[in-house]
C-alpha cells in the first residue's frame, strides 16, 4: 500500500482537487483506492459519493470520526489522505503515522507562499519529516505559466526546501470535473490529456514508494 498525506494549513491551496485527482489516476489504473476526508467540509468524501457508477470507484472514509483506519479494507493499495484547511502541526504529526509521504500544494501568490514557508518550517520540525522518514513534495497548483506571478512563483517554490514535483495549471475542468465526482483520468480528450501529462511527474515520483 501507498499511503499519501495531502496537507498545507493554507485553504483553497488545492488539497482536495489534488486528493480527488490522484485518487482517480489510481482507480483508473486499477489500484484499490481510498480516500480519507479528515476535514468536516467533507469535499472528498462528498467527491466520492458523487462518482458516477461507470467509472472505477474510490472508497470514501470519514476521517473525522476517531479509529477511521479500522474501516480500512485490508487490500487496498492506495491510501489518500486529505486535510482542512489551518491544519496545526501536532495533526500532521498524528496524520503522519497514516502516511509514506506528504504532499504539499502551493499557489504562486504572495500570501499562500508565506503561509506555505511557515507550514513547511513547522512540519520541519516534526520527527518523522526531520528524520527523513516521510519525504515531502510540493505541487505548484492553478498556475498560469505566461504569467509572471506564476514565474516568479515557481522559484520561490524552487527555493522552499523540498522537491517540486508537479505544475498544474490554472484550468476551470479540475472545478468542473469536481463537481461530477470525476478527475482528468477518467477522460481521453486532449484536453484531459494535457493535464494528466502535468500530474505525470507527481504519480512517478509516487510509484517510488509503491
Ligand atoms: N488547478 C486548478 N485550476 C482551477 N481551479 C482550481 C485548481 N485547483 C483548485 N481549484 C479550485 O480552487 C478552489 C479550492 O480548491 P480545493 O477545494 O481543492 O482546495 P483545498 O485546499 O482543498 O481547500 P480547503 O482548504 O478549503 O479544503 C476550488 O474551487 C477548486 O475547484
Ligand atoms: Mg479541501
Amino acid at each position: 500500500m501507498v499511503r499519501l498525506l495531502i496537507a498545507s494549513s493554507k485553504g483553497g491551496s488545492g488539497k482536495s482537487t489534488l486528493a480527488a485527482n490522484l485518487a482517480a489516476a489510481f482507480a483508473v489504473a486499477g489500484k484499490n483506492t481510498a480516500l480519507v476526508d479528515t476535514d468536516p467540509q467533507g469535499s472528498s468524501l462528498h467527491w466520492c459519493q458523487r462518482r458516477p457508477d461507470l467509472v472505477p470507484g474510490v472508497l470514501g472514509i470519514d476521517g473525522t470520526r476517531r479509529h477511521w483506519d479500522r474501516g480500512l479494507p485490508p487490500d487496498t493499495q492506495r491510501l489518500i489522505i486529505d486535510t482542512p484547511a489551518g491544519i496545526r502541526p501536532a495533526e500532521v504529526e498524528a496524520l503522519l503515522e497514516h502516511a509514506d509521504v506528504l504532499i504539499v500544494p502551493v499557489l504562486p501568490s504572495a500570501f499562500d507562499l508565506e503561509a506555505a514557508a511557515a507550514f513547511l518550517a513547522a512540519v520541519g520540525e516534526l520527527p518523522r519529516v526531520r528524520r527523513g522518514k516521510v519525504p515531502v513534495a510540493l505541487v505548484a497548483n492553478r498556475m498560469k505559466p505566461w504569467t509572471r506571478l506564476s514565474q516568479e512563483g515557481l522559484e520561490r517554490i524552487r527555493a522552499l526546501g523540498h522537491p517540486l514535483v508537479a505544475e498544474l495549471r490554472d484550468s476551470s475542468a479540475y472545478a468542473v470535473l469536481a463537481g461530477l465526482g470525476k478527475g482528468v483520468f477518467d477522460y481521453e480528450s486532449e484536453q484531459a490529456r494535457s493535464h494528466q501529462d502535468s500530474l505525470a511527474p507527481l504519480l512517478k515520483w509516487i510509484k517510488k514508494f509503491a
